[in-house]
């Protein structure tokens, strides 16, 4: 496996981060180290995302720091400019994807169906996002359609919380989740910084089987 999927597959969870103020960027990435979760994905959801990748990557340049929701193969030459280390997106976009292999760029493409699959697969990847995981049907969806695949793997995200995810880890196919139940707006723009390092070490315990 590609050594920043093993280092995504030891963390387990992705958080997904949608920044509405870059003021913010670096006092949230903080508080996910302080959580033990060194890594983000930042979303270029808002205009801040881009900023908030280049100021997290340049503070604390052994966080692993990715781009979500990139559309284009623009956005994915500005997040990889920003620091950005790698690139999720919603859907499986043919140009987006050969323009990541093209440049060694790791790539994780939403994939909701066999369709996807058998795309992501013609193109090459081992990992896919499974996107949206609980509104498209969950863990029994994925492994049904998983199954005529055996080589593809899953970062199901969406609808994913401290209730279901070790539903998910628990099947081998699934590399780790994304999830933004830690990392949600409101407690960002307030600047709920503890709470925040709090609902990580709250997963992170949960993932490895402790109470909190
Ligand atoms: C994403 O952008 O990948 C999802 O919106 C995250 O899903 P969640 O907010 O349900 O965790």
């Amino acid at each position: 496996m590609n050594n920043l999927l093993e280092q995504i597959y030891k963390l387990g969870i992705i958080p997904v981060i949608k920044i509405d103020d870059v003021e913010k960027a670096v006092p949230l990435a903080k508080s996910l180290i302080d959580g033990n979760l060194s890594c983000a994905e930042i979303t270029f959801r808002t205009s801040q995302g881009e900023e908030a990748i280049r100021r997290i990557s340049k503070e604390f340049s052994q966080m692993l720091v990715g781009a979500g929701t990139v559309l284009t193969v623009e956005q994915v030459d500005r997040a990889i400019d920003a620091g950005a280390k790698f690139i999720v997106s919603p859907g499986i976009n043919k140009k987006v994807v050969e323009h990541c292999i093209n440049n060694n760029i790791l790539i994780i493409p939403g994939c909701s169906n066999p369709t996807d699959i058998e795309m992501a697969l013609e193109l090459g990847l081992e990992v896919v996002k499974f996107f949206p995981a609980e509104q498209a049907g969950g863990l029994n969806y994925i492994k049904a359609i998983s199954a005529p695949y055996t080589n593809i793997k899953f970062m199901p995200t969406g609808g994913i919380n401290i209730s279901n995810i070790n539903n998910y880890l628990s099947f081998n196919k699934v590399i780790a989740c994304g999830g933004s139940w830690m990392v949600k707006s409101e407690l960002i723009n307030e600047g709920s910084f503890n709470e925040i390092t709090n609902l990580v070490k709250q997963a992170i315990a949960t993932m490895l089987g402790f109470e909190f």
